[in-house]
């Protein structure tokens, strides 16, 4: 048995997860799996933050070129997130032939081809099962158990910051602002939250499962993002009346005309499977030809399910490295290079919220503008009028283009009875996510 030695960089909360999982089950890992994992060296900022989880003396140090330079470390373990010097972490360590593990979305999101192409280049791998959904194992699915699939369309719930602030929002019946302020100081938001509100996070999930999914390019600038400040608590209660759940979904689907990638607020059926995860807990929807619909479920984040991810990575290389055999290469990045569809080019219905005159000859001109646009509407729902004089009108419409919506919208803001363009939320046409599994 030979030991595998693995160097980590950055010991914050999934670094100092990851460290302290090993060091607490190490003796488990010998006597089960017979593999001696050991921490050669830990980097983090200062001593203090590493001694808290358990890396001590010459373990311990604050400059990554010691982890990447360190002739016995097998594995780097990459946890500082951001591009830089992650990138350049990951470029010493594939030009030493050492292996990388990481959890960080935001560099693979945008150059996992480059980055891959170094680590096959250079006879090693990149792992990277917990940048996408944390602890869920989605990525190991999709590139072994489901290989022998053609995806159709992976969708999720990839962000839990987000899906705490719409769970709460749904069944409390409170603002945004207030939910983001109460999660802000549960610790369930960073304090700017943008990265999670504005759909970044999740475009970055959605851009490394769809280029594994699909096997081609799909960075986050290909991913379409809109995030979920505009939601209230009226559209969702509106919602829920007529049978939907708000969801921030992160959806790709491979299609004939090309790969769709785009995360937004989602209108889904209250009876999908998506609809019931609640909290800041994430789950992603598989659908394999062969397969047919899959869902896996579990945390996105904090530190031990993080740890749980990485540490299933580093297991994946020390089993080959242990018996003194080196992993297969990384494979190679994308079999081909298919059309990315951008948003303008999709299709759905809408919900669309206006905030109107309660008077008369306020609803035709509306019901026109529609028209006018060449969308057909299947519903128009009035609320109680408030005491200002004004209510919301609520339309559903049958599927017409984005181009279509964006006209509608623009003309239905300049009527002189409407107030606002309040809300105009996708509704997604799930059928359209299981179209290409074979018949049983
Ligand atoms: N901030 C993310 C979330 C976790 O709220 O799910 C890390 O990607």
């Amino acid at each position: 048995m030979h030991t595998v030695n693995v160097g980590i960089i950055g010991l914050g909360t999934v670094g100092g997860g990851v460290a302290r999982l090993i060091l607490s089950h190490h003796d488990d890992y010998v006597k089960s799996y017979g593999i001696d994992l050991s921490i050669k060296r830990g980097c983090a900022l200062n001593a203090s933050a590493a001694a808290a989880c358990g890396i001590t003396g010459d373990a311990f140090t604050n400059d990554w070129h010691e982890v990447v330079s360190d002739p016995d470390i097998d594995v780097v373990v990459e946890l500082i997130g951001g591009e830089h010097p992650a990138t350049e972490i990951y470029e010493a360590a594939f030009a030493a032939h050492k292996h990388v593990v990481t959890a960080n979305k935001a560099l693979l999101g945008r150059h996992v081809e480059r980055l891959a192409g170094l680590a096959r280049a250079a006879g090693v791998q990149l792992r990277c099962e917990a940048a996408a959904a944390g602890g869920i194992p989605v990525v190991n699915a999709i590139e072994h158990s489901l290989m022998g699939n053609r995806f159709l369309t992976v969708a999720g719930i990839l962000n839990g910051t987000t899906n705490y602030i719409l769970s709460r929002m749904t069944t409390e019946g409170l603002g945004y602002e207030e939910v983001l302020a109460d999660a802000q100081r549960l610790g369930y938001a960073e304090a700017d939250p943008s990265a999670d509100v504005d759909g970044f996070d999740a475009a970055s999930k959605t851009a490394i499962l769809a280029s594994m999914s699909f096997h081609t390019r799909v960075t986050t600038d290909d991913v379409y993002q809109q995030g979920i400040r505009n939601i209230t608590a009226e559209d969702i209660a509106v919602s829920k009346d007529l049978g939907y759940t708000i969801k921030l979904l992160g959806i790709a689907r491979n299609t004939s005309e090309g790969v769709e990638a785009r995360v937004h607020p989602t209108m889904i059926p209250s009876t999908h499977q998506l609809a019931a995860v609640s909290g800041a807990m994430n789950a992603v929807y598989v659908v394999g030809d062969a397969v047919g619909e899959t869902m896996f479920y579990g945390a996105g984040a904090g530190s031990f399910p993080t740890a749980s991810a990485v540490v299933g990575d580093i297991f994946a290389l020390a089993e080959p490295l242990s018996r003194g055999e080196q992993p297969l290469a990384e494979v190679e990045p994308f079999g081909h290079v298919l059309p990315i569809r951008r948003i303008d080019e999709l299709t759905n219905s809408f919900y669309v919220r206006l905030r109107v005159n309660d008077e008369v000859g306020t609803l035709a001109p509306t019901v026109a503008a529609f028209s006018d646009a060449g969308i057909s509407i299947s519903q128009i729902n009035q609320l109680e009028t408030e005491t200002d004089g004004a209510c919301s009108v609520v339309f559903i419409t049958h599927e017409a283009s984005e181009a279509a919506m964006t006209k509608a919208e623009k003309a239905l803001a300049d009527l002189d009875g409407v107030r606002e363009v309040a809300s105009v939320i996708r509704i997604e046409d799930i059928s359209k996510w299981t179209k290409g599994v074979f018949a049983n």
